[in-house]
């Protein structure tokens, strides 16, 4: 009788950075290599991933002082190899390995489908690298969704690449092309989530609502509203540009599309967002947020800004205070503009990077205000929460609002993957209590 011996699973670390794609990607390439189980302990790893973001020059750097603390590691395990993945890995490829030697793979986000094979070679004592933009379509190629149960509400990337090119944004260049998936391989991606227990889904798109596989986004919104189980539909993120008169229409026809959405505006002057290259003007988009109000009243609308872009005057500045102040955001994230090797905005003459940080903290406080009152706003008011997990006190559970507001539940009957009614009693800075109803 031969003995048949197995080898323990080996250990897999894998670390993310920036947007939620990456976050989907991780997952996806976890599952896609055979033989490991996931860590939370880099130190205990036999492989690690740093799935890295490069939108900003911090962003960036933070993976070069992260493989810095990594080396050692080597040390202590000789069996360990270490990849790096995603945006930076796209941008700098084979430039990694020679300014940290202790890296023995770089992977692009469009060939994560090769991971499984670089991996037998690093293992081999080889290095790998690959960015390359390949023909076929990864996803079709990385293995299915694992039969495990999961958290309420999932990523699914339906779109990848952008073709905008705005200035100052390396997101063209990392990711590439505008690609979408077909939609029946979503809507099967949706139902074996559904089957394992997700609830909610957040389709993703570095434009989503430039999706067309096959179908328009409104299409493929209304057709996964008519999933069994599934419950609430996002999207992010929308372009300006993109949003059609049947995307608008979803948010008032489709009750699982939830009234939230981010669309970036980057700057409220027209003459900034003219060399941002965004060809929409600060008009046009409050025009556009009026239409979508108009159909959906309720909406939380969110944005990105970017301040200090090359030659910003203080005018410009107020023209970006003035929109905020007209639009009224549940939630804004502004950034510092940052030089992107490559980019066209690099070239052009700086904004002194005092006076920039002086705007972002105006920018955020006008920001925290117009958050903090609609959050307050929210108290003696009914809401609907997909309770994700157990909150900190005793008895109290944890979830979502429809307008993405995290929920402290008191006193909670619900479980896990319910969607309740609730009453909020309480708003702090970044969440609300309440009382299921
Ligand atoms: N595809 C999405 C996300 C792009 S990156 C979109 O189009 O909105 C997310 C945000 O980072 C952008 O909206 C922008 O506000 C910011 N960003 C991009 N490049 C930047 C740069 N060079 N400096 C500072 N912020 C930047
Ligand atoms: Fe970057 Fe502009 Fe494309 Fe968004 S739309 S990913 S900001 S180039
Ligand atoms: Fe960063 Fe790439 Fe996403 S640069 S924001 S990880 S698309």
């Amino acid at each position: 009788m031969s003995e048949i011996k197995l080898e323990p699973p080996k250990k897999l670390f894998i670390k993310t950075y920036g947007c939620q794609m990456n976050v989907y990607d991780s997952e996806r390439m976890a599952e896609s290599l055979e033989g490991y189980v996931q860590t939370d302990r880099a130190d205990d790893a036999d492989m690690i991933l740093l799935n890295t973001c490069h939108i900003r020059e911090k962003a960036a750097e933070k993976v070069y002082s992260e493989l810095g603390r990594l080396k050692p590691l080597k040390e202590l395990n000789p069996d360990l190899k270490i990849g790096v993945t995603g945006c930076v890995a796209q941008a700098e490829g084979a430039e990694i390995m020679r300014r940290q030697p202790a890296v023995d793979l770089v992977v692009g986000p469009q060939s994560y489908h090769r991971l499984p094979q670089m991996e037998a070679r690093v293992r081999k004592g080889l290095t790998a690298l690959d960015t390359d933009f390949p023909e076929e379509d990864k996803f079709e190629h990385l293995k299915g969704r694992k039969k495990m149960q999961r958290a309420p509400a999932a990523f699914l990337t339906v779109q990848e690449g952008c073709d905008k090119f705005c200035a100052f944004c390396v997101v063209p260049y990392t990711r590439g092309a505008e690609v979408s998936r077909p939609a029946d391989k979503i809507i099967r991606e949706a139902q074996e989530l559904v089957e394992r227990g997700v609830r909610e889904v957040t389709l993703l798109g570095q434009n989503v609502n430039a999706y067309h596989g096959g179908m328009t986004l409104a299409e493929l919104i209304r057709a996964l509203g008519r999933v069994d189980g599934l419950e609430r539909i996002r999207y992010t993120t929308s372009h300006p540009n993109d949003m059609d008169d049947d995307l608008i229409a979803a948010h008032a026809d489709t009750p699982k599309l939830m009234p939230y959405l981010h669309l970036p505006v980057q700057s409220g002057s027209d003459r900034i967002l003219k060399r941002m290259n965004r060809s929409h003007t600060a008009e046009s988009y409050l025009r556009l947020i009026e239409r979508i109000r108009a159909v959906r009243p309720d909406i939380m609308m969110s944005g990105d800004f970017i301040v200090g872009f090359p030659e910003e005057t203080e005018a410009d500045f107020q023209a970006t205070m003035d929109l905020v102040a007209q639009v009224n955001y549940g939630y804004a994230y502004s950034f510092k503009y940052s030089t992107r090797p490559g980019t066209p905005a690099s070239e052009r003459p700086q904004v002194d990077p005092v006076e920039a940080d002086e705007r972002l903290q105006r920018l955020q406080a006008l920001i925290s205000r117009q958050q903090y009152a609609i959050q307050e706003s929210m108290v003696g008011r009914d809401l609907s929460v997909l309770v994700e997990k157990a909150g900190r006190n005793a008895g109290q559970m944890l979830g979502k609002s429809e307008y993405l507001h995290s929920v402290h539940i008191d006193n909670a009957t619900a479980q896990i993957g319910d969607v309740v009614r609730v009453r909020c009693t309480r708003a702090m800075t970044n969440s609300l209590t309440a009382v299921e109803i």
